[in-house]
């Protein structure tokens, strides 16, 4: 009853939460026992201890009730990194990295100031920053949690080029001007149809959701970027698959140039960039 091989087998229950519930299985049970999942098959005789089998029918049923396996193990790999996340910050998502691949293409010093806005755990900065050690970078977040979160992942990824900072949006960089500014606010409209679907159910609403169309703060951050970027300076921002037009009439109407938007993997567009002259 408590053997890896077993337990392996209760993995259909999970289909009516997940596209990939042995996966799901496999990593529950890994992060269970300590185990890498190469190992699992040669060792389906092993049985759990109480106290593990205990601990992975909890997870296992949190997991039938639809929570994302991000919070459930307390990590999340994004771009090169395995990054701790908590109920405190969005889970990354592999459509941001695209914000990763433009930010590094673009023809920056080496010596690079670059911020953050709505850091959640760090992700992209720590992404940035692992790439290009010389650059120097902030990242600042409104909620206290998850800037522990993003503080504890700087540390553990011996990351020594980032600082965080607590704050509303510039709010904590007044007189700071930047090379590159990025940003994955929140985007989501409320009342939009998708926030009721299982992964979002589990996430900071305020991480999610922008006003009542979801533009609230990327209007913010972009009229406002220009005053916090020195000449030639660039802006970044991640967005909704609907919003890449009034996003670019956004940067466009304080002055960018060079104004581009570029699809994710699935073709949808999802980040936009431009230049202050
Ligand atoms: C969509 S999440 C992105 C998190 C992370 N950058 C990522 O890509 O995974 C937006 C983040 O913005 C933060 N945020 C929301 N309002 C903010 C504000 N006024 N000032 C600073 N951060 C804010 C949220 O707490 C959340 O962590």
């Amino acid at each position: 009853m408590n053997t890896i091989g077993f337990i392996l087998e209760r993995h259909s229950d999970l289909c009516v939460v997940s596209d990939s519930p042995l996966l799901d299985t496999k990593i529950l049970l890994c992060h269970v026992i300590e185990c890498p999942q190469e190992n699992l098959y040669m060792n389906q005789q092993y049985c759990l201890t109480s106290r593990q089998l205990l601990a992975f029918n909890e997870l296992f049923r949190r997991r039938l009730s639809g929570e994302p396996i991000a919070y459930l193990t307390g990590y999340k790999g994004f771009w090169s990194l395995n990054l701790r996340v908590s109920k405190s910050t969005l889970i990354p998502r592999p459509e941001t990295e695209l914000l990763i691949e433009k930010a590094l293409e673009l023809p920056l010093l080496e010596n690079a100031k670059v911020l953050d806005l709505g850091t959640g755990c760090g992700a992209i900065i720590l992404a940035l920053s692992r790439e290009r050690p010389t650059w120097v970078c902030t990242g600042i977040e409104i909620q206290r949690d998850a800037l522990r979160i993003a503080e504890a992942n700087r540390a553990s990824h011996h990351v020594k080029n980032v600082k965080f900072l607590h704050g509303d949006w510039y709010q904590p960089v007044l007189d700071q001007k930047y090379h590159l500014i990025v940003s994955n606010p929140p985007y989501v409209a409320n009342g939009d149809k998708h926030l009721s679907n299982m992964n979002l159910r589990f996430e900071p609403r305020s991480a999610l959701i922008s006003g009542e169309d979801g533009m609230r703060d990327l209007t913010h951050i972009i009229c406002k970027s220009p005053e916090y970027l020195l000449n030639g300076g660039w802006m970044l921002t991640e967005h909704g698959s609907e919003q890449g037009q009034k996003v670019r009439n956004l940067y466009e109407s304080v002055g960018f140039l060079d104004v581009a938007t570029f699809a994710d993997l699935s073709g949808l567009d999802r980040v936009t960039l431009g230049c202050v002259p």
